[in-house]
């Protein structure tokens, strides 16, 4: 089914085109950095993003048009193509699947009369996939025009599909419908926190005026608590503080990293939702400690739904005097917080894609060095840290680093929230000291018969039965936070093929190992599961995968082999039953392309072929 013809770049802008971009430009301003911001903000209005109204962006912001068009190519969220009325879109996370979104999905397509990517005849509705929503706790899910429905049962679908037909606006759909749950399952110190708005920067102040030391008192507390970075990396955010704080170059960035795309991944949302004054209180702290003035929260696309509420919060802090001016009432201290939504790039997590994406650009990670603490946003120096760790620092700076370290393990201090989805009873958010083992996890959350768990999403870990002994921690196993259960009955070749897919899907295109090896991997892997593999492509997975891991230019190429390596390894008779021969199969039939050389000569004897 084709959509209505798009119109021509060179079209005048229609009335509601003109005052979109107007809006837009209002907000925003007219500076190239605006650009994606200024795209999704006239898309939100028009549904799409016609021709016409790129080149009216790209003359309103002096970016050239073949720079506008590559960024709305990059962002999965960003359309040149009309969409429908009602734009459905999948979360395709493997526990989502798990759920059943592949039938709920297949229903809803026949039910609606369109197929999945396709826009039906008449502009009502279009439906497509994306990789993960942060709702694998309540798979499936999908968003209806950027708002999300959960627990996808086939009588929601339904549901979901008659008030589309019946052309209901959203305004009037069944409140329970967008019921999002927070599904907190336990707590510790961070989820039962109770800190007041300007409570831990008070604290803060207060030790660094007794001190005479002002903001390296809080710098040097961060750092005596050994807080590491809560998004996956773990690094020093001390360090990493005080390294920016040390640089010439003024003002500086402080970046909280809200983008959460770590499939089976979903604590942040938490954090933003229900914590996010905590959140504030955790960047002004680092504003505080590095002396910096401008501050960023870089929101997925996909917590789009959150973005009222946030900046209610920040509007409700301006107005305690907790951001803007003179914060707290000290002269100089002058800091405040923009929240940039993103568009659906998983590179853009990584930490100098995000910051490229916050310039306005598709989100390629940078060379470095220079690292971002010295050369980031702008040109100036930037930190970058999660949502959880900026939460981790206010708890610092109000308790102490001494109160901190009294939790978790001698390397890893502190707790960890844990996204736990899949084949267990109780999905949700889980907050422990480091340290714990897998196997409670498993107990608390209903997992108990698991035969796998992915750890850290599928840039992460997939743990055997054997290894549930191991401990959540930055000696043992660095994660997230996410935690996938699979039972008995998963079929542990396929999560890793869905993985495969991911990544080729996701890969930037950038660097030549990661763009040409990810596709060859996905390749290799749909070879096995067609049933055409043969041990020799086993052996070159594990080699590309090598390949891979030393020559790929950010995280996301080192990661990409790490689900087929690691399946590969703890759950090889699941690929081996795929297995369509023992020896070598090629994919390409090399005697068959030889039949016309064969005939020219007219030579069809034993010779003439390659021995079988
Ligand atoms: C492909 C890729 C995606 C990432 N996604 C995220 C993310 O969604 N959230 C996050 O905090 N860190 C993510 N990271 C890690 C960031 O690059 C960076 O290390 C982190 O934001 C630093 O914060 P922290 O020190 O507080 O952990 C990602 C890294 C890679 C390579
Ligand atoms: S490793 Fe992949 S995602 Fe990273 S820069 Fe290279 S192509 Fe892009």
């Amino acid at each position: 089914m084709e959509g209505p013809a798009a119109p021509s770049a060179t079209l005048p802008l229609d009335d509601a085109a003109a005052t979109a971009l107007e809006r837009a430009l209002a907000r925003w301003g007219r500076e190239p950095v605006r650009l994606l911001q200024v795209l999704r903000e006239v898309q939100e209005a028009l549904g799409w993003l016609p021709p016409p109204a790129l080149t009216a962006v790209s003359r309103a912001l002096g970016v050239p048009l073949a720079q506008v068009r590559g960024v709305v190519a990059f962002y999965s969220f960003l359309h040149a193509e009309p969409r429908g009325e009602y734009r459905l879109l999948f979360s395709d996370d493997v526990p989502d699947r798990m759920a059943g979104s592949g039938q709920r999905l297949a229903e809803m397509c026949e039910r609606l009369w369109l197929e999945p990517g396709k826009l039906s005849e008449d502009g009502l509705v279009s439906v497509e996939r994306t990789p993960a929503l942060g709702l694998c706790d309540q798979a499936p899910a999908l968003l209806v025009n950027g708002r999300p429905v959960t627990r996808l049962t086939a009588a929601r679908a339904g549901q979901v599909c008659e008030l589309v037909l019946a052309r209901v606006p959203l305004e009037a759909w069944p409140a329970d419908l967008f019921e999002v749950e927070d599904h907190v399952r336990r707590r510790d110190v961070l989820l039962g926190d109770d800190t007041r708005p300007g409570e831990a920067l008070d604290a803060a102040f207060a030790r660094g005026d007794a001190a005479g030391l002002g903001p390296q008192s809080l710098l040097d507390e961060i750092k005596a608590a050994r807080l590491l970075g809560r998004g996956g990396a773990g690094f020093t955010t001390g360090v990493k503080w005080e390294s920016c704080s040390r640089q010439p170059v003024t003002p500086r960035v402080v970046v909280c990293n809200a983008d959460e795309g770590e499939p089976g991944t979903f604590k942040d949302r938490l954090l933003l939702r229900r914590h996010f004054d905590l959140v504030v209180e955790g960047m002004t702290l680092a504003a505080w400690a590095i002396g910096a003035t401008l501050g960023f929260v870089y929101l997925r696309g996909e917590y789009r739904w959150l973005l009222d509420s946030l900046e209610a919060t920040l509007a409700r802090r301006r107005e305690a005097g907790l951001l803007g001016r003179s914060i707290r009432g000290r002269p100089g201290f002058d800091f405040d917080i923009e929240i940039h939504v993103g568009a659906g790039s998983y590179v853009c997590g990584e930490a100098s894609a995000l910051v490229e994406s916050l310039e306005g650009k598709r989100g390629i990670p940078r060379n470095r060095p220079p690292r971002l603490a010295e050369v980031g946003y702008r040109g100036l120096p930037t930190i970058v840290n999660n949502v959880e760790s900026y939460c981790a620092a206010a708890l610092i700076a109000r308790h102490g680093a001494d109160w901190f370290k009294s939790r978790g393990t001698a390397r890893s201090s502190g707790t960890k929230l844990l996204s736990v989805s899949g084949d267990c009873a109780r999905p949700g958010i889980y907050e422990y000291p480091f340290g714990v083992a897998v196997r409670e996890v498993l107990a608390d959350c209903g997992g108990e018969g698991a035969i796998a768990v992915q750890a850290g999403g599928p840039s992460g870990a997939c743990l055997g039965q054997d290894e549930f002994g191991r401990r959540v921690a930055f000696e043992d196993i660095e994660t997230g936070g996410a935690l996938v259960v699979f039972g008995p009955e998963r079929d542990m070749f396929e999560v890793a093929r869905h993985y495969a897919h991911f990544f080729a899907e996701e890969s930037c295109g950038f660097c030549t190992p990661c763009r040409v090896g990810t596709s060859l991997l996905k390749t290799l892997v749909d070879k096995v599961a067609e049933g055409k593999g043969t041990p020799r492509d086993l052996a070159e997975i594990e080699r590309l995968g090598g390949v891979l891991r030393t020559a790929s230019h950010c995280g996301l190429g080192e990661s990409a082999p790490r689900p087929l390596i690691d399946t590969l390894r703890r759950f090889r008779p699941a690929w081996e039953r795929r297995l369509g021969s023992s020896s070598m199969e090629p994919s390409f039939d090399l005697d068959g392309a030889l039949a016309r050389a064969r005939r020219m000569t007219g030579r069809d004897d034993e010779g003439a072929h390659l021995p079988p």
